[in-house]
């Protein structure tokens, strides 16, 4: 019996590639985004090349009706997910606290930490009843440290990274792997939505050193995923070799 992978945020960057990684390895899919015509772009791809089944479920992480409605509904035998990559995540602005938009703090907050938590309230009660199943939490180098003008941004990776450690808690009786995984800079369409658009600048943050691909953290999520059954990897911080923390650069300009 193929396994099932559900990964939010598939549409694009992280999330793609994790879909594209898991399919290769044989592995069922329900993929979720807000872009129907990538979701269905992507599965029509996938499930031609690796002759795998994929559900796609448009929804909006932000709408606990949505996530709730669209994630019930799905036929029983689907609910059996034994791996959830947790990844739709955003963030947007870079300003300072006295400057800061507070309609992007609510979009950051409402995605990266309540819709991370509605979609694992729905799925989590599905492994504990069968004993199984792995959580993958995408946190970022930013739920370790804290840097200038990411203030907001940071709080919800730092949420994240206690989440991640909570659920480790939780789920520990039931033999459930939860796992972080916190990337430096990747190079996807991360710094275009912090920046709204704003190609030039979002090209710049990438300039001068080799950022990490999102196969880079896709491969590093197969890796924590097919880990045997007895080991479970807590947290990984996955970083390009030229940058060492927020702060701390090797560029060539
Ligand atoms: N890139 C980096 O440097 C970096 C570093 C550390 C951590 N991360 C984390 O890695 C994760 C993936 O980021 P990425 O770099 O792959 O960014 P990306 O290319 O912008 O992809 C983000 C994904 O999240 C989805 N998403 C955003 N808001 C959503 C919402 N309200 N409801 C449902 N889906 C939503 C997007 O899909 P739709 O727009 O179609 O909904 C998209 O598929 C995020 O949690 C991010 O914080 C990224």
């Amino acid at each position: 019996m193929p396994k099932i992978a559900l990964i939010t945020g598939a549409t694009a960057g992280i999330g793609e590639a994790c879909a594209r990684l898991f399919a290769a390895q044989n592995y069922n899919l329900i993929l979720t985004g807000r872009r129907t015509e990538r979701l269905e772009c992507l599965s029509s791809e996938l499930r031609s090349t690796h002759h795998v089944q994929i559900q796609i479920l448009t929804l909006d992480v932000r709408s606990k009706t949505e996530v709730e409605a669209q994630l019930s509904s799905l036929p029983e035998e689907w609910k059996a997910v034994d791996v959830l990559i947790n990844n739709a995540g955003l963030s947007q602005g870079l300003d300072p606290i006295h400057e800061g938009n507070t309609d992007d703090w609510d979009t950051m907050i409402d995605t990266n930490v309540k819709g991370l938590l509605y979609v694992t309230r729905v799925v989590s009660p599905w492994m504990v009843k069968r004993k199984h199943g792995h959580i993958v939490n995408l946190g970022s180098i930013a739920g370790k440290e804290t840097y200038a003008n990411g203030n907001v941004y940071c709080a919800t990776k730092h949420a994240v990274d206690s989440l991640n450690k909570g659920m480790r808690i939780d789920l520990l009786p039931y033999g459930i792997k939860v796992t972080a995984v916190h990337p430096g800079a990747v190079e996807t369409e991360f710094s275009e939505v912090r920046f709204k658009g704003d190609t030039g600048r979002a090209k710049k943050v990438y300039e001068g050193f080799d950022p990490l691909v999102a196969e880079d953290i896709a491969n590093t999520i197969w890796y924590v995923v097919s880990t045997p059954p007895h080991v479970n990897i807590n947290e990984l911080v996955v970083m390009p070799v030229a940058q060492a923390g927020a702060y701390y650069w090797h560029k060539e300009n």
